[in-house]
């Protein structure tokens, strides 16, 4: 049977998942997962370049850097499966995010990680670029898992959500009438205010457990400032990004409260994720709904979304057979097998592409 690689690093830029799955009608078998930690010197570097801070010179060493990392990713995940590198069919790789902008005259979208360099240092056909081919087509070009959510997670009997908290969150609904139409976008940060604020005033990358924010208490007038930002209320498709919601957005929403302790900042970027969630859901009474990502190890954040969600039932894509932390990895390694087959890998409803189109550039072995 044939196994596939997908390779991952998402706007939190904490690292790289790697997993090697195999595909059998509705349901992805993980022969093997591995992750590597950014080395801090290169998530810096990252950072450093999604805040302009960059030359044309730096920008193309990361994508070399990059690149040399997600291909070792790949190599060290072979190794643990113990299956030799021929029974790899190939990789689908995303690459790292360095800016989205799907609106505006001219949108675009950057992801670095030289997809030539892993398949020259794997021997494996790679595939990657997946986004711009639905940018060019009209979408967003994001989010593109739901097109994967939607082959694995729908159910004849039962209405899903499935929730992914990575730096940015992004919901995917599926109805169980499958004539029904799937609807999928970014709410806004997941982790991505919370990660920023924490470095910015503790220089840890994240807030473990959520034990920093449960020192605070929410600063309501914050919220609400916080929710008034536009892109809340605006009507999908939608995407977004470290370009809108960063260090910058936090201080700046800071400005206009002075004196709030960090601690309580801290938990209301915690409760601006709840709420933003939330509140963008559809119909939520009776609506399961299936946690994926780094955010759902946090369990002060679980607590809230559930305190916050009475009516729905939320739990962990474990549940639907698939680990937490594996659902966006495996999601690409099926694009990938969605690319060489000649399938489509976005769902026009979803990012707003004018129609179904393969994604992905093809690096050969
Ligand atoms: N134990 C934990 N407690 C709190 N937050 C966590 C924990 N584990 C992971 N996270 C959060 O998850 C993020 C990584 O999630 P991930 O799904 O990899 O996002 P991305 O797709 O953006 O890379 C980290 O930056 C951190 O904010
Ligand atoms: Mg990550």
């Amino acid at each position: 049977m044939d196994t596939w690689i997908g390779l991952m690093s998402g706007t939190s830029m904490d690292g790289i998942d790697a997993v090697l799955v195999s595909f059998q009608g509705q349901s992805a078998r993980i022969h093997a997962s591995h992750t590597i930690p950014y080395p801090d010197e290169i998530r810096h570097r990252l950072l450093a370049a999604c805040q302009n801070q960059a030359t044309l010179d730096e920008i193309g060493e990361l994508d070399t850097l990059t690149g040399t990392l997600f291909a070792q990713a790949a190599t060290e995940v072979i190794q643990h499966s113990g299956l030799p590198p021929s029974a790899i069919r190939a990789i689908g790789s995303h690459g790292q995010t360095l800016r989205h902008q799907p609106s505006g005259a001219s949108p675009f979208t950057i992801q670095i990680g030289n997809p030539s360099v892993i398949s020259e240092a794997t021997g494996i056909t790679t595939v990657a670029d997946f986004r711009r081919r639905d940018m060019a087509a009209g979408g967003q070009g994001a989010p593109l898992v739901p097109a994967f959510h939607k082959a694995f997670f729908s159910s004849d009997t039962e209405d899903r959500c499935i929730l992914n908290l990575g730096g940015i969150a992004n919901i995917t609904w599926i109805p169980a009438n499958e004539s029904s139409p799937v609807t999928g976008f970014d709410t806004g940060p997941a982790n991505a205010l919370m990660d920023a604020w924490c470095l910015d005033q503790t220089g840890l990358p994240f807030d473990s457990d959520g034990h920093w924010a449960s020192e605070g208490t929410v600063n309501q007038e914050l919220l609400s400032d916080m929710l008034s930002d536009a892109y809340f209320s605006r009507m999908p498709p939608k995407s977004t990004g470290k370009e809108r919601f960063n260090l910058d957005w936090v201080k700046t929403q800071v400005s206009r409260h002075p004196d709030i302790p960090a601690e309580d900042i801290q938990r209301t970027l915690l409760q601006l994720t709840v709420a933003s969630v939330v509140n963008q859901l559809p119909e939520t009474r009776g609506l399961r709904i299936y946690t994926c990502g780094g955010g759902a190890r946090n369990p002060l954040l679980m607590a809230e979304l559930e305190k916050a969600l009475p009516d729905a039932q939320l739990t962990l894509t474990s549940d639907l057979g698939l680990d937490p932390q594996m659902v966006e990895p495996v999601a690409f390694a099926w694009l990938a097998k969605q690319a060489l087959e000649g399938l489509p890998g976005n769902l026009p409803e979803v990012t707003g592409a004018s129609g179904p189109r393969i994604l992905g550039a093809i690096y050969p072995a």
